[in-house]
């Protein structure tokens, strides 16, 4: 079954110069990217997107990080990728997370832990819609090489 998922790079990864690397790694597993922008949070993007934390005792930090600067925003698409790429990604502690895994390499704290992915359709579909257009999400043939 194909899904489709949002992804941000948080302000650090992309002040870390990290951007490239972390794309590269989603990339290399055969994550199919759909859409893709850097831009400047609004407060009203960051508080509709973290809007199920807003009773959390870490919800302000979270709000003033991700307002910080440039967050870089995608779609992807493939069959179970939301799986796939919380899989790729690591949990949400980078103290937690595995070692290969995104976070678990480049992660410095809970708050900066790299990236965001949706972790369910229903989510991805509601995350996506607050920073794209479905004219901005487009359709081509992925040429991976290999087996998927
Ligand atoms: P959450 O949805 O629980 O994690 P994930 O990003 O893995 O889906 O939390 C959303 C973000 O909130 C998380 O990426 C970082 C931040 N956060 C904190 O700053 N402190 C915390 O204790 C938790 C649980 C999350
Ligand atoms: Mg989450």
């Amino acid at each position: 079954m194909v899904e489709r998922e949002f992804i941000f790079l948080k302000p650090n990864t992309i002040r870390r110069g990290l951007t490239g690397e972390v794309i590269s790694r989603l990339e290399r597993r055969g994550i199919k990217i759909i859409a893709l922008k850097m831009i400047q949070f609004t407060r009203e993007q960051a508080e509709k997107l973290y809007e199920e934390h807003k009773d959390k005792p870490f919800y302000n930090e979270l709000i003033d990080f991700v307002l910080s600067g440039p967050s870089v925003v995608m779609v992807v698409e493939g069959p179970r990728v939301i799986e796939m790429v919380r899989h790729i990604i690591g949990a949400t502690d980078p103290l937690k997370a595995s070692p290969g895994s995104i976070r678990g390499e480049f992660g410095m704290s809970v708050t900066k832990n790299i990236v965001h992915a949706s972790d369910s359709p229903e989510k991805a579909e509601r995350e996506m819609k607050i920073f794209f257009s479905e004219e901005e999400i487009l359709n081509y043939r992925l040429d991976v090489q290999g087996d998927l």
